[in-house]
């Protein structure tokens, strides 16, 4: 897939522009847009979950960076930093989600590649096992008329196409009780996204509540006012099993279609904005759909910007925890420039630590994003230049034993911490309790 100078977009970008107070807004709260035809409810709202910090102690989510969440006086308090948002709602939801994932059939330029490759894989099976999720992944080329990273949709139809019928064929209710082995939302992510924090729980429920039927990371007016290549990335879609969602696949998988692909390629030279010459992929295809058909697509479609789906790696480049167990920093609003930094809890799983903030603030922030997004290293087929190549490898090393850490913690193991970027790991070591 040919891929244009920096590749990237992000929500990121958005959030350093919007004021503290807004931040602080969308984070708390998490307002959504609802698209105009939004559906009615189908999850009951779960009860509001708030921090109450007793009077003359530190903030809550000073207590929970300390790890005081389990101490008696914090019992029904700080519910919100301590992680104790339980939402049965969510909680259903992303065990109803099919994770998926491919690689290229081939093996990679390197041999450690593939090995690395793996380790991507497994950072998604981790994720997916925290949270009840089914995952599947594929290193087959599903139609030749679809090479390259074409194969991720003719991947996703298939398996949409796949849920609607198993759904036709198993109705919602069997015998009055829920199938539980119903498959609601596909999530897509990219080989080369790293999840790096694990008990992150996507908000699906607030867009089943929307009606909402693709969930990408992108932001408004890029995307929907200027089909700005760089500000929409289909690395991580969200995508609800539904007809329009097939729909919509099977339109961007065309564009794709060998025989047609140059056609579309010029035309999307006349939309997309910097996209490479010649070049045409799936974000350039739906940036296309969403501007020829609004009515069509946009009202089901929502550009995620409260949090990264993926943050981008030069962003976050150097800036991840040295370890999910060193010891946070107290908490304090510090100013660069305009900026206020902070760090924000979103729901987390309950009773898994929450992890140390960033050791500097990405757009204004401290929290480790869900996941990172490997974007332009073409770290498998190894097309990228030595020298982005070489940086590439080096973050992505860290960035996935940092995701490590937090599946080991369960075993009290971790990675040993000098040699965090090298090429081999050092043997796991215990973790040193304090
Ligand atoms: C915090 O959660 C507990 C149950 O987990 C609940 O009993 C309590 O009322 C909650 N406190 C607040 C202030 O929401
Ligand atoms: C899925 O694909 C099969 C075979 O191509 C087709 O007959 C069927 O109608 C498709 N299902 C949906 C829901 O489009
Ligand atoms: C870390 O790697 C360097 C270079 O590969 C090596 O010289 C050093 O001994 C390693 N550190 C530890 C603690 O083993």
């Amino acid at each position: 897939m040919p891929v244009p100078p920096r590749p990237l977009l992000l929500c990121g970008c958005v959030l350093g522009l919007t004021t503290l107070a807004q931040m602080l807004r969308a984070t708390s709260r998490c307002p959504l847009v609802l698209p105009a035809h939004s559906a009615p409810s189908r999850a009951p709202p779960s009860p509001p979950c708030e921090d109450t910090p007793l009077d003359g102690h530190e903030g809550c989510l000073q207590q929970a960076l300390w790890g005081k969440c389990r101490e008696a006086f914090l019992a029904d308090r700080c519910n919100k930093s301590c992680g104790r948002c339980h939402s049965p709602a969510r909680a259903d939801a992303l065990r109803r989600v099919l994770l998926l994932s491919a690689r290229q059939p081939s093996a990679c330029a390197s041999a450690d590649g593939d090995a690395w490759v793996m380790r991507a894989l497994q950072n998604k099976a981790d994720f997916a096992r925290w949270h009840g999720m089914a995952i599947a992944w594929t290193s087959a080329q599903v139609d030749a008329q679809y090479d390259g990273a074409w194969n991720k949709l003719a991947l996703l139809v298939r398996h949409m196409n796949r849920s609607l019928e198993l759904r036709r064929k198993r109705p919602f209710l069997k015998g009055g009780r829920r199938d539980l082995t119903r498959v609601e939302w596909l999530l897509w992510m990219d080989w080369d996204v790293v999840v790096t924090d694990l008990s992150f729980t996507l908000p699906l429920e607030e867009y089943d509540a929307a009606g909402l039927h693709l969930v990408v990371g992108g932001e408004p007016k890029g995307v929907f006012d200027e089909a700005d290549y760089l500000k929409l990335n289909t690395g991580v879609m969200l995508l609800r099993v539904h007809s329009w969602t097939l729909a919509l696949l099977r339109r961007m998988l065309a564009i794709g279609r060998k025989a047609a692909r140059r056609r579309h390629a010029l035309d999307a030279q006349k939309v997309v904005k910097n996209l490479c010459v010649g070049c045409i992929d799936d974000q350039a295809a739906l940036l296309m759909l969403l501007h020829h058909e609004p009515t069509r697509w946009r009202g089901a479609t929502s550009l995620e910007r409260r949090f990264m789906l993926q943050g981008y790696w030069e962003d976050f480049n150097g800036a991840l925890p040295l370890s999910v167990t060193s010891r946070p920093p107290a908490v304090s609003t510090t100013r660069h420039g305009d900026e206020a930094t902070v760090v924000f809890t979103p729901l987390r799983l309950a009773d898994v630590p929450m992890l140390p903030p960033l050791r500097r603030a990405v757009f204004g922030h401290l929290n480790v994003p869900f996941a990172i997004h490997f974007a332009g290293c073409q770290l498998c087929s190894g097309k990228a230049d030595v020298e982005r190549t070489i940086q590439c490898w080096h973050s992505f090393r860290r960035t996935l034993r940092f995701a490590e850490d937090q599946s080991l913690l369960a075993i009290g193991l971790q990675h040993a911490l000098p040699n965090r970027s090298e090429v081999y790991d050092m043997p796991l070591q215990p973790i040193a309790s304090d």
